[in-house]
């Protein structure tokens, strides 16, 4: 069957968009934001265009990680709010004709859970079972040679019982143990409190972490390790990470969300493309969206990008859904990695490719990393390896909104310094200019959705040479041909075995639209255009 000939789903045809609730917007003056900041906030997304937002971890928890260490997870951190205002924010996404879409943490709790205080109470504790408990080797080392996301060992000694348990994160978030029913049943309740309150979906961290080999055998040497890499890649995680029985939690939880209308789950999953399909299940039992984060690692190369996108395009597997995803919470954000002229490209290839986009907050006014001296880091990874650049709290920082006092985010200190040029890079200053980045990501994105051709249509590579990415989106009649340079010289677009003829309808360069093209087109460094093809 044809693409446009399916029915598409909500979280096919719409865009999604992430926040980091800390970062968003403050209501009550204590610097880091919280539910009625986002509330306050959720028209500035509905008109860019959004369909969904997702929202990194609001649950109880002693933030050890920022909230992906859960200590409830059917409860609110008051540093967020309440129920009652989660239950407002829900009312207030779903009259603006938007879904919530939750993070669920499932692979391991905060050691402040019930659940876990129970297990490490005593080793015959009925919830014992419910964490990855062992005992030391004879000699008292650890089970194995597993490491730790987050630098060390990934084992941590319980002195009162006499046993490790694993964490594959901070020690401050032991995993559960998946192969116990009793825990697989715990969450999938978590999963249906949420959505009996009517949420439209959740992200799955760490999804292809959450079950470790059963005999817990040790993870062979990386022999491409690089002293500048975390300690974690001292190692392939060969048996800590993506094991076969993996897939049949994800068809439980796919299960549940069936049980409802028209609800979906995404799953984190850093592996490569062979291995990221098999998260879609077999006959479509696994996540609806697998997150591609190819665009995050590949060099910014229009070759290696378009090799790329026809290898994930070639892999997937029977009605699976593509996906793309420019940045998030853990990732250096998209202009600095590539720069700000770039970032424009970036936007028009992030929205113009197949697949459901996801938009990190922020992004949509070009924000950079903001540098965040040594004594005022918070993220645990930052902390835990120094000197190696890790921490994740300059893609963290707040929203600049406008050009007051801490950008309009809070009223106090905020949690995470803002950058100095917040005054200029600002929401409200880019609502004022038709040329900014904000003026091209709203334009993209109502192009996107007033095109099926864009946002259901078909993919097909167009070969192109030197720094240029071209491809075609198409559905029935109606064609776009995307053109980006990705690099900062000019570049010339004359293929030899395809015609085209038709009119630019958007450009990094405003100016040329409107322009008719035909045969072949120049490109400025730094300009990416969508052509509508003419009609035959
Ligand atoms: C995921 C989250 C990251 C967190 C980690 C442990 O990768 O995106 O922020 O630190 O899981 O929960």
């Amino acid at each position: 069957m044809k693409d446009a000939e399916q029915k598409h789903l909500w979280w096919q045809e719409g865009v999604i968009y992430q926040i980091y609730p800390r970062s968003y917007q403050d209501s009550n003056g204590d610097g880091v934001g919280d539910l009625q900041g986002i509330i306050q906030r959720l028209d500035h997304i509905k008109s860019l265009g959004i369909k969904a937002i997702w929202i990194s971890p609001i649950f109880s928890s002693p933030m050890a990680d920022f909230g992906y260490d859960i200590s409830d997870y059917c409860d609110i951190h008051p540093l967020f709010g309440t129920m009652d205002d989660f239950d407002e924010l829900l009312q207030a996404v779903h009259e603006r004709d938007m879904k919530l879409i939750l993070d669920l943490v499932p692979n391991h709790t905060s050691d402040e859970h019930p659940w876990f205080k129970e297990s490490r109470s005593s080793k015959d504790n009925p919830k014992r079972n419910w964490y990855i408990w062992q005992d030391a080797n004879a000699d008292g080392s650890e089970p194995n040679n597993w490491l730790s996301v987050f630098g060390g060992s990934a084992w941590e000694w319980d002195e009162k019982t006499g046993q490790y348990y694993y964490h594959a994160f901070l020690k401050e978030q032991p995993d559960l143990n998946w192969r116990n029913p009793e825990v697989q049943e715990a969450m999938l309740n978590v999963m249906r409190f949420w959505l009996d309150k009517g949420v439209d979906g959740f992200r799955v961290d760490v999804m292809w972490h959450m079950i470790k080999d059963d005999q817990l055998r040790d993870n062979p040497v990386n022999p491409n390790y690089k002293a500048h890499q975390a300690t974690y890649e001292k190692l392939i995680p060969a048996y800590s990470t993506d094991q076969p029985e993996v897939h049949d939690i994800v068809h439980k939880m796919r299960r549940v969300l069936d049980s409802y209308d028209e609800r979906m789950m995404i799953g984190e999953i850093y592996l490569p493309i062979h291995k990221l399909m098999t998260y879609y299940g077999t006959d479509k039992n696994g996540a609806h969206l697998p997150f591609n984060f190819l665009l995050l690692s590949i060099d910014w190369d229009a070759t290696e990008i378009s090799s790329n996108i026809n290898q994930y395009e070639g892999a997937l597997p029977d009605g699976g859904w593509p996906n793309w995803v420019l940045g998030n919470h853990d990732q250096p954000r998209i202009t600095s990695r590539v720069g700000k002229a770039q970032a424009r490209v970036a936007a028009m290839l992030l929205l113009t490719l197949r697949g459901t986009p996801t938009i990190y907050y922020g992004d949509e006014i070009g924000m950079r990393d903001v540098p965040i001296p040594p004594d005022e880091i918070q993220d645990p990874q930052g902390l835990n390896m120094p000197g190696l650049n890790l921490s994740r709290d300059p893609q963290r920082t707040p929203m600049q909104w406008d050009n007051s006092e801490n950008a309009g985010f809070t009223q106090s200190k905020p949690w995470l310094r803002l950058p100095e040029d917040y005054r200029r890079v600002n929401v409200k200053a880019q609502l004022e200019d038709e040329f900014s980045i904000y003026a091209l990501y709203k334009r993209l994105i109502k192009l996107r959705q007033d095109e099926p051709a864009l946002h259901i249509g078909s993919y097909r590579p167009v070969v192109a040479t030197g720094p240029l990415l071209a491809y075609l989106r198409y559905t029935g009649e109606q064609r776009f041909l995307i053109l980006l340079n990705l690099s900062h010289k000019p570049c010339h677009f004359a293929p030899e075995h395809f015609s085209f003829e038709g009119t630019i309808v958007i450009d990094t360069l405003p100016e040329r639209e409107g322009g008719k093209v035909r045969k072949h087109v120049s490109l400025s460094g730094d300009e990416g255009m969508i052509i509508r093809l003419n009609t035959a």
